[in-house]
């Protein structure tokens, strides 16, 4: 192979991989949630969570505030879910106080939109 091939190729690979790294802050929410794995009991499983209407899995038990609120998850939802829960859905029971960081909140969407 052409050196020049050899270094798109890994570039290649080196951004795929960082689109899909998943941001230590996610940590924080994988207390709770799994993005991958079967549901955990205590927070729905976020797959597929980009583009669905909120409150919608199957196998979760959604408060009322949450599976009624008629929103759908896209990038404005939920950075306002994810700066403050309870403000953006009163009457969610997701216990988190919100990640007020900017940066913080749009390196999560970014990874969202990953888990499929
Ligand atoms: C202490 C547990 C806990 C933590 C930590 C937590 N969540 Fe949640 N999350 C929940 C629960 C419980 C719900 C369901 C809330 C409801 O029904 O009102 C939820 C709901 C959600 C939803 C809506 C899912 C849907 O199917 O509509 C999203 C998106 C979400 N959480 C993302 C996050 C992200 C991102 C983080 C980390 C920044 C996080 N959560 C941290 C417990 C948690």
């Amino acid at each position: 192979m052409r050196p020049a091939v050899v270094v798109a190729y890994l570039l290649v690979v080196f951004f795929f991989n960082q689109a899909h790294a998943q941001p230590s802050v996610f940590e924080r929410c994988a207390a709770c949630h799994s993005g991958t794995e079967a549901t955990k009991d205590v927070a729905p499983n976020l797959a597929g969570v980009f583009g669905r209407k909120a409150g919608s899995r199957e196998d979760f038990r959604y408060s009322r505030a949450l599976s009624r609120s008629g929103i759908t998850w896209d990038e404005r939802s939920l950075d306002a879910f994810l700066k403050a829960p309870d403000q953006f859905i009163a009457g969610t029971r997701m216990p988190f106080e919100g990640l007020a960081s900017e940066a913080e909140r749009a390196a999560i969407i970014q990874y969202l939109k990953t888990l499929k």
